[in-house]
């Protein structure tokens, strides 16, 4: 059976007291720590960048795992990885240079993710699979946290689960993941769980090791 993770997204955490909520998601059993970096140009929201995410690096040893949705990923990815990034994932609709993107990506050091937003095709990266790492298939359109679901992201799942075939890439889903929708994104090959709402609901660390102790509950 395929080890399945849980990435709770920070994006959902307390943002007054960020620090004390990551020390509070990494004890509650997190797998990895998922990072939503965003710039108010590729999506309507903005976040955080490097010097935060440095701020709160040694508060967990667990993976950090950033998902940069910027219109221009190139720009800083030194700087991703000199704040203690393990993982970068970047957006397919903006990364025209896919491959060098990728590549630099893993010269620098970190695992190399491209995500895919629900209204774009798998098409091109059947010549990448040896530079990735992670597919991460969006399954609401980025930007804010608690959104519902997009169904159809289940048949994309299914697609890359194909494409990837037995290639040791991991394949995340991002968006309105819950306990229900758990179980049908893990069927399709899903092995990465994103969650933002799902777990930091509740607000205090009793509620976020439940969240994750009944998500783990339907793997
Ligand atoms: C959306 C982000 C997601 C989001 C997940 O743009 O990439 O990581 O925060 O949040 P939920 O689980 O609340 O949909
Ligand atoms: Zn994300």
């Amino acid at each position: 059976m395929n080890e399945v993770l849980i990435a709770p997204s920070i994006l959902s955490a307390n943002f007054g007291s960020l620090a004390n909520d990551v020390k509070l998601i990494d004890e509650a059993g997190a797998d990895w720590i998922h990072l939503d970096v965003m710039d108010g140009h590729f999506v309507p929201n903005l976040t955080f960048g490097p010097p935060i995410i440095k701020s709160i690096r040694n508060i967990s040893k667990k993976p950090f795992d950033a998902h940069l949705m910027v219109t221009n990923p190139d720009d800083l990815l030194e700087e991703y990885v000199a704040a203690g990034v393990d993982m970068i994932t970047v957006h397919k609709e903006v990364t025209p240079h896919l491959d060098r993107t990728l590549t630099r990506i893993r010269d620098l050091g970190c695992k190399a993710g491209v995500s895919i937003n629900p209204g774009t095709s798998l098409s091109g990266l059947e010549f990448l699979l040896e530079k990735l790492d992670l597919i991460l298939v969006m399954s609401v359109n980025p930007g804010f946290g608690g959104q519902s679901f997009i169904n159809s992201s289940i048949d994309k799942i299914t697609a890359v689960k194909e494409l990837i075939s037995s290639k040791p890439i991991k394949i995340q889903v991002d968006g309105g993941v819950n306990n229900n929708i758990a179980p049908q994104v893990i069927k399709a090959g899903a092995n990465v769980l994103v969650a933002g709402s799902a777990i930091f609901s509740g607000s205090d660390f009793k509620s976020y090791q439940q969240n994750i102790a009944s998500l783990r509950c339907k793997i």
